[in-house]
Order: C-alpha cells, then structure tokens, then sequence
C-alpha cells in the first residue's frame, strides 16, 4: 500500500492521459457524422441562391451540433455497454483498481454533462442516456440536472421530477476510501431546486424533498412526507400535519 501510495501522483498522472485517449476517441467518433453534415453543406451550397448561403449554413451548423448532441449519447452509451462499465457497490481505497473502475465509468458521465448535458435538461434524451448509463427509470420521470453521478446505481420510480440542479451521487470520498451505495427514489416524488442527495438514500413514493435540503447518507424518507433543511429533518408527515421535526427518519 505505501507503494501505491508513492505512485499515487505518477499513476494518477497516467490514468488522466488514459482518460484522455478514450474522450478523444468518443468525441472524434460522435464528430463524424455531423462533420460529414457540414462537409455536404459547405459542398451544396454552390446550388443555393446567394442570399440563403451565409444563413442556409449557419443553421446547418447548428444543426450539426445537435446531431454531435445524439452521436454523443449514443457512442458514450455503446461504449459503456461494451466495456460493462458501472460503479461498483462497497469501500475502496482511492488506489486501487475498482476506484479506477468508478472513476472511468463517471468520466463517459461528464463528457456528456460537460459538453451538451445542458440542451438535454427536462427532455426524454436525458432520461434516455442515463437509462444507457444504467439507471433504472420509471416513465415520465422529468429530470433537470446534470450533476448526477453514479447512475448505474439510481433507481427513479414513475412519475418523478428531478428539480433544477439537483445533486444525486452514490459515492462519497471519505479518508482515503470511496463509499458507494445506491440511491432510490419512488414514484411521484418531487425533489426540489438545488437538493442534495448523498449516497444509500431511499426516498419513498410520493415524498418532496424542499429546494436547497440535504438528505445524508442513508436518510430514509417515508413515503409521502415532505424534508427540508440542511441537514434535511422531516417537516410534514404523510397527510399534512407537521410532525416533530426530527433526524431519526433517518435510521
Ligand atoms: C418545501 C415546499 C414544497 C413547501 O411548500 P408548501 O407546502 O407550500 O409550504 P410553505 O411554503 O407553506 O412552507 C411550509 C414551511 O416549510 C418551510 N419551507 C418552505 N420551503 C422550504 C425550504 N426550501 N427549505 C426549508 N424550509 C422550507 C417554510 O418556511 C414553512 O415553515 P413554517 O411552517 O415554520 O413557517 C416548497 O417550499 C419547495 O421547496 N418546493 C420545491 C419547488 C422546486 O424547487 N421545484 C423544482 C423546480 S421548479
């Protein structure tokens, strides 16, 4: 261990330009295709009047960029299934293969959340790349964030709305160790603007999650009650009343 441990920077150094190998080979082969596009447009455009050639290929080009959107769900996507890639459950140390694993599954999630994840947000193209990344999700489940990691280790049930930059990660970097757990999430649950949702919480059917709470890990939240706050506390029970605020919903 205190040889991986010296190694740690140089490997860490290496693993990063492996990653960059691999994004540049997912990105080049989700350019093709909308290359090709411009390619055919820029040879086309002879055949134009000339007042439609300057617009005819701006919006082409733009169109390009929407198909790269698609090609890139789909190769990162293809890719994943070929490599089985997925976090895998348990506590790792950082150096070790299986942190490795985590971290080159999460890098096919940010190269689409850090390239064009914002034009997906609320669309069932969102839903359909995270279900390629292994996330089980219900029908017509809205989500409206990118910062989801993990997500071969989500479940969402029918029906459910992710709000605005939400956070949903199953793992937790903690004293030198990875902790990965699942998160689920029922049906009809509403989880609002800016929540926070750490590792091995389970959030029952019909619950809301108040904007800006933070469920910690583990928090389970009964069906139909409402949380809010940093740490969340449970501020109404399934039928309305308020209940006495409390963390021990969270057993
Ligand atoms: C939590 C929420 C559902 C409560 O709405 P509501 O049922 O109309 O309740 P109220 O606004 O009457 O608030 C009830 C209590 O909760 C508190 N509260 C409301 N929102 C809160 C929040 N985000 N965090 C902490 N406390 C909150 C209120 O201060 C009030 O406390 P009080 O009874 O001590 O005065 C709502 O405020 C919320 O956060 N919705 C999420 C909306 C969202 O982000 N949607 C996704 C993007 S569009």
């Amino acid at each position: 261990m205190r040889l991986m441990v010296r190694l740690a920077t140089p490997l860490q150094i290496l693993t990063t330009l492996l990653l960059y190998a691999e994004l540049s080979l997912i990105y080049g082969v989700a350019a093709t295709p909308p290359a090709l596009l411009v390619q055919w447009l820029w040879g086309a455009r002879a055949a134009w009047p000339g007042w439609l050639q300057l617009p005819g290929l701006l919006v082409g080009c733009f169109a390009a960029c929407f198909v790269f959107l698609l090609c890139l769900c789909l190769t990162v996507g293809i890719f994943r299934l070929i490599t089985c890639a997925g976090t895998p459950v348990g506590r790792f140390s950082y150096y070790s293969l299986t942190a490795f694993q985590w971290a080159s599954f999460n890098a096919l999630i940010l190269a689409v959340r850090f390239s064009v994840m914002n034009f997906m947000r609320v669309t069932p193209l969102q839903v359909f790349f995270y279900r390629l990344m292994g996330m089980r999700c219900g029908a017509r489940v809205q989500i409206n964030t990118g910062i989801i990691g993990d997500a071969n280790l989500i479940t969402i049930g029918d029906d459910s709305m992710i709000g605005g930059d939400v956070t949903l990660i199953c793992h937790s970097a903690e004293a030198g160790e990875l902790i990965t757990a699942p998160v689920t999430i029922g049906s009809r649950v509403s989880v609002g603007l800016n929540a926070v949702i750490l590792p091995g919480c389970e959030i029952g059917d019909g619950a809301t999650i108040a904007a800006g709470a933070l469920l910690p890990k583990g928090t389970k939240v009964p069906p139909g009650t409402l949380w809010a706050g940093v740490p969340a506390r449970q501020l109404r029970g399934p039928r309305g009343p308020a209940v006495a605020a409390s963390a021990d919903g969270a057993d």
